[in-house]
């Protein structure tokens, strides 16, 4: 009885077995056998050996994840397509239950060895195992991409800077004879297709143009397209951390030429403004993008600026320095100011004294006037040659008013500079940003 209740369950078991349809009858387990039995991935999918596979691609640009200036290296994430016809993949779909598209293993298919001719680096793109085909033989392979590619990075015009980079897809292998490329979608939607695109980084995409181009070379001709993916820098970020600030302390500095210009506090507030800027360049160094080949801007202003506070803290302390060298002379010839009338009676005292004494020879005081004449000459002498030697002083200290002067006429002519190389700065920080916005 137990044995035939076993096999009653056994034979109720292979019942269900045999209803559960086999993984082998399904219409694609089919297919794709039909497909891939004799399929063979080395060879070009094409009937006739002498037409060429063309493969369509387009990019959309995601977004941009690295400009790394120093290195010339651009990072975006592109979502790629490319789409081929095989010849040897078309079926017709009324035979296997309507199926219209199926998806095959890229490894177990041919597929077209096409390369972006700037990449250093693909990183991290996830290897997408299957791609689709439909009935008449389409195949489509998209895939997401991290591309690190080589840009010639301009930063002339940091941070108002808009670079141009091109992803240049090509066969690395195959002539235009066995390879063809084309576009998948319009120029012109590729152009200015943006709805992809992250909008909240700091650089925003212009425009994606591409074209078509045979690359002419030894080995022949290659079919190439090229995608020059154009993006601009969001500026305001810089603007308020970086030019201004660098603004204020010019002005800061340019308040200084109302302090006298021989005042010593303008030494003391001259090295402080000094002191601030070097500060200021120093933390904003990792903000400004260097290259070896060409310097921005903003980095020659700064740099101009540097040179001018360090120009008109040399002149302070130079002014200073004659300033000093004066007062120190003026404090030693208290006489200076009574020269004038030293000179004026030398010549004049003598003769007076002389004619006054020979009207009154008989008076015992002017006899005593006499006697006193030697000495008076004496005095005299004396008085001349402290004359003279106020003269020589006083030639010197006439050279060093000149020079003061001249350091006057210096102190106004860096003023001036100052003036210049502000308004300069601000117009050309204008213009650029009216060259940005007309983009
Ligand atoms: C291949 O195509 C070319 C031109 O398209 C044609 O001349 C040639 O006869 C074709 N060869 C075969 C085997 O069909
Ligand atoms: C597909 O198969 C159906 C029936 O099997 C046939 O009528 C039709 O002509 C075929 N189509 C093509 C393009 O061969
Ligand atoms: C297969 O895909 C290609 C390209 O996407 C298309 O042109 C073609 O009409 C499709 N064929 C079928 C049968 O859907
Ligand atoms: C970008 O560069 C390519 C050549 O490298 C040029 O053809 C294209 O006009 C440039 N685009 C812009 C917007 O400057
Ligand atoms: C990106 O910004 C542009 C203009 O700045 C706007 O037209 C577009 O809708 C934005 N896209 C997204 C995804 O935010």
């Amino acid at each position: 009885m137990a044995l035939l209740c076993s096999c009653i369950l056994m034979a109720a078991m292979g019942l269900v077995a045999l209803a559960v349809p086999h993984p082998r009858s399904s219409a694609l387990h089919h297919l794709t056998k039909q497909l891939l039995g004799q399929y063979r991935k080395e060879v070009r999918p094409v009937h006739n050996w002498t037409e060429a596979t063309t493969v369509y691609l387009d990019l959309s640009v995601h977004a941009v994840l690295d400009v790394d200036v120093q290195n010339q290296k651009l990072k975006t994430s592109v979502w790629y397509h490319e789409v081929w016809n095989d010849e040897f993949l078309s079926w017709n779909s009324s035979m296997f239950d309507e199926i219209r598209e199926i998806s095959l293993p890229l490894s177990a298919i041919w597929a077209p060895d096409i390369i972006i001719n700037e990449f250093m680096d693909i990183e991290r793109s996830p290897d997408l195992p299957y791609v689709y085909v439909n009935s008449s033989g389409a195949i489509r392979n998209s895939k997401p991409i991290q591309v690190v590619s080589a840009c010639s990075l301009q930063t002339y015009a940091f941070p108002f800077d808009i670079q141009n980079c091109s992803l240049t897809f090509n066969s690395i292998l195959h002539t235009v004879e066995d390879i063809d490329l084309s576009f998948l979608r319009n120029r012109e939607d590729i152009r200015y297709h943006k709805k992809a695109f992250l909008n909240d980084s700091e650089w925003q995409l212009l425009s994606v143009t591409s074209a078509y181009s045979i690359l002419q070379s030894g080995a022949g001709d290659f079919a190439q397209i090229q995608f020059n993916v154009v993006i601009r820098r969001r500026p305001l970020a810089y603007v308020v951390s970086l030019l201004i600030p660098s603004i204020f302390l010019m002005l800061v500095d340019l308040g200084s030429f109302y302090l006298p210009p021989n005042c010593r506090a303008r030494i003391v507030f001259k090295t402080s403004v000094l002191v601030g800027y070097t500060v200021f360049r120093v933390n904003m160094s990792d903000e400004v993008p260097r290259t070896a080949g060409s310097t921005s801007l903003i980095g020659v202003f700064f740099t101009i600026c540097m040179a001018l506070l360090v120009l008109s803290l040399s002149k302070s302390i130079l002014l200073i320095k004659f300033l000093h060298d004066e007062r120190r002379g003026g404090r030693e010839q208290p006489l200076s100011c009574l020269r004038r009338d030293s000179e004026a009676d030398g010549s004049l005292t003598c003769p007076s004294t002389r004619a006054t004494c020979a009207e009154a020879t008989e008076s015992p005081v002017c006899q005593e006037h006499q006697v006193q004449a030697g000495t008076l000459k004496e005095v005299w002498l004396q008085l001349r040659s402290i004359n003279n030697h106020l003269q020589a002083r006083d030639k010197v200290y006439q050279q060093e008013v000149k020079w003061l002067a001249l350091l006057y006429r210096f102190d106004q002519l860096l003023f001036q500079s100052y003036l210049v190389v502000l308004g300069l700065y601000t117009l050309t920080l204008c213009s650029l940003w009216a060259l940005w916005n007309g983009l």
